[in-house]
C-alpha cells in the first residue's frame, strides 16, 4: 500500500483535512507534516519537511495545498528528487503523471472545489507515468551544476 506524504498551509488546511478523509476511503496510508489548524504560517516549513522525507525514500507521493498552490509548489520544486505540480483539474492531475511522472500534487485550496480536487487526487494517485518521450525531458529537469 502507498503512503502518501500531506503538507499545507493555513489556507491549505481545509481542503488537506477533506483530502485525509478521500484518501482514508481509498485504502490509503498518510502522514501529515502540518500544518495542523488554519492557524496563520508560512508555506515552506511543511513543503521542505515533505520535499526532505521524499528524498529520504520514506514516500513516493505527496499531495501539498495552500492558497493559490503557487508558494508551495515553488518551494517543493527547489528540491532536486521533486516534481510538484499545481493541479486544479482532473486531466491536469492525469497528465502531471502521465507526461512530467509528478511525485507531487499541489492544489489550490482557496480557488479548487471540493468536487475537483477529489477528481484531481483520485486521478492522480491512480495514474501511470508513460515513458517513453516524457522520460528524456524529465532527465533534463534539473538545472547542471
Ligand atoms: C496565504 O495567505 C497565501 O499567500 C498562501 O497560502 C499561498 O497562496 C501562497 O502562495
Amino acid at each position: 500500500m502507498k503512503k502518501i506524504g500531506l503538507a499545507s498551509d493555513h489556507a491549505g488546511y481545509p481542503l488537506k483535512e477533506q483530502v485525509k478523509e478521500w484518501l482514508k476511503a481509498l485504502g490509503y496510508e498518510f502522514v501529515d507534516f502540518g500544518t495542523h489548524s488554519t492557524e496563520s504560517c508560512n508555506y515552506p516549513e511543511f513543503a521542505h519537511a515533505l520535499a526532505e522525507a521524499i528524498e529520504k525514500g520514506e514516500f513516493e507521493t505527496g499531495i501539498a495545498i495552500c492558497g493559490t498552490g503557487n508558494g508551495i509548489n515553488m518551494t517543493l520544486n527547489h528540491h532536486d528528487a521533486i516534481r510538484s505540480a499545481l493541479c486544479w483539474m482532473p486531466e491536469i492531475a492525469a497528465l502531471a503523471r502521465q507526461h512530467n511522472d509528478a511525485n507531487v500534487m499541489v492544489m489550490p485550496g482557496r480557488f479548487i472545489s471540493p468536487e475537483s480536487a477529489k477528481e484531481c487526487v483520485e486521478t492522480f494517485l491512480a495514474t501511470p507515468f508513460e515513458g517513453g518521450r516524457h522520460q528524456a525531458r524529465i532527465d533534463a529537469i534539473p538545472v547542471k551544476k
